[in-house]
């Protein structure tokens, strides 16, 4: 949670100081939906989005269970050359994996656990998602006001037997500029998906 540039409540007013209005207005929602009709094809985003991680950034992800949260974070490890096997981190709050050398560490935190976010303030989740790695959490919206305003939030749906729903929200500019890129790349590894992005 950033406390910096917290403005001072002191009067009835709302209205924006000059400093939360210049920041409001580089902070824009970009939005991206894709349906995948198998677990390789979820994977398949997830590589492609890895490959386009880098350090700090925060990917959230909400979804019930068996909507794809663990595949699609499987598919991010595989983008950014984390070796070994990723597995839901339930029981244990956090994973930590190491990407290709020199690359950053890969976070897969899993929220389902928590009780409240002093629980997350505790495990020390800002720590990680403020930190130099890229931080993948699962059940995301558990935690939501500690969340980075700017941050990459992907809710998955449960379809069919065999079909998600990815619906990827970018909040500011760098990660407006990232799910274009995944856009972009999605279209030329994966014919067909991708075209109903805004
Ligand atoms: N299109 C699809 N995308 C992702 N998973 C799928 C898809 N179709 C079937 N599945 C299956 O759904 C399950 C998703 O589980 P998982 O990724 O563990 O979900 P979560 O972490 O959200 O609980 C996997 O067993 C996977 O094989
Ligand atoms: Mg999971």
């Amino acid at each position: 949670m950033s406390l910096f540039n917290q403005p001072m409540r002191t009067g009835a007013t709302t209205r924006p100081s000059p400093a939360e209005a210049r920041l409001a207005s580089t902070r824009t929602d970009r939005m991206l939906d894709i349906n995948t009709h198998s677990a390789q094809e979820t994977f398949a985003v997830g590589e492609q989005l890895g490959r386009l991680l880098g350090p700090g950034d925060v990917v959230c992800l909400q979804g019930d269970l068996g909507s794809g949260k663990t595949c699609l974070t499987q598919g991010i490890g595989q983008g950014l050359g984390v070796e070994g096997t990723i597995n839901s981190p339930t029981f244990v709050f956090i994973n930590e994996h190491r990407a290709r050398q020199p690359g950053p560490y890969l976070y897969h935190v899993d929220l389902y656990r928590i009780n409240d976010l002093l629980d997350a303030l505790v495990l020390g989740l800002e720590d990680y998602m403020y930190g130099d790695g890229i931080t993948v959490i699962e059940w995301a919206e558990r935690a939501r006001e500690l969340i980075p305003e700017d941050r990459l939030w992907i809710t998955l749906q449960y379809v069919g037997p065999s079909e998600r729903k990815l619906l990827f929200v970018a909040t500011g500019a760098h990660y407006e500029e990232l799910v274009r890129e995944l856009d972009d790349a999605l279209h030329l590894t994966i014919p067909g998906s991708g075209e109903q992005s805004h």
